[in-house]
């Protein structure tokens, strides 16, 4: 039998990229296992997805907590209980103190949907559209403790149409998302990319396959 590492996803929304990442991990070039689903915002599409693919899944409405602190001790608590060993960000839409980081540093994905480090933060795509950029996408990268600042693994590029707008391009990104996580996923559970002093380590194997992979 293959060594599962035993991960969990963390999202806010419609859980397209958990659920890539989840049937990924039914396929034998994936060693892992999602272990827990953590979403913030009750009824979010995430949860009934997760449910679906009978994934242990959890509600931990920020909301109900008096500080940040004490929200992510609940999560803290649940992924030790569930002896995660990474944790992935999938459109998790609360901002993580140092604290949470630290606790899984080099073992902290995020994916934003813009070519980093251009448009860290929100609305990444009007940003694109409204430079006149030619090109957008999308970047998996470790988690620092500066927001959208951590090294990244991989990116991929799509071309902006002059027909584009916010949505339409945000649609094209998001299959290449669905694309670039499930492989960073693999490849951090296969430790072939680590977080080594700070910067992107990677094994020889896919070293020709990274940034713009
Ligand atoms: C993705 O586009 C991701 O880049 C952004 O939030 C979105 C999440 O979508 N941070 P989904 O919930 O995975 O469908």
């Amino acid at each position: 039998m293959r060594a599962s590492r035993r991960i969990a996803i963390l999202a806010s929304g419609s859980g397209s990229n958990m659920e890539a990442i989840a049937a990924a991990c039914e396929q034998p070039e994936t060693p892992a296992e999602v272990g827990l689903v953590i979403c913030n915002v009750p009824n979010a599409g995430v949860l009934k997805r997760a449910e679906k693919r009978k994934i242990p899944n959890l509600c931990i409405d920020h909301r109900q907590f008096e500080s940040r602190g004490e929200f992510e001790q609940k999560m803290l608590e649940a992924l030790h209980a569930a002896a995660i060993e990474l944790v992935v960000l999938a459109g998790f839409m609360r901002i993580l103190t140092d604290h949470f980081i630290e606790e899984y540093y080099g073992s902290l994905l995020n994916i934003h949907p813009s070519l980093l480090p251009k448009y860290p933060g929100l609305n990444t795509h009007q940003r694109a559209l409204d430079a006149g950029d030619r090109e957008s996408g999308a970047t998996v990268h470790f988690v620092t403790p500066e927001l959208d600042a951590g090294p990244s693994i991989l990116q991929a590029t799509v071309a902006i149409r002059p027909e584009d707008d916010a949505t339409s391009l945000a649609a094209r990104v998001q299959e290449q998302e669905h694309r670039i996580y499930p492989l960073a996923v693999r490849w951090c559970v296969e430790k072939k990319v680590e977080l080594r002093d700070g910067q992107v380590w990677k094994d020889e194997s896919i070293m020709s396959n990274g940034i713009n992979a």
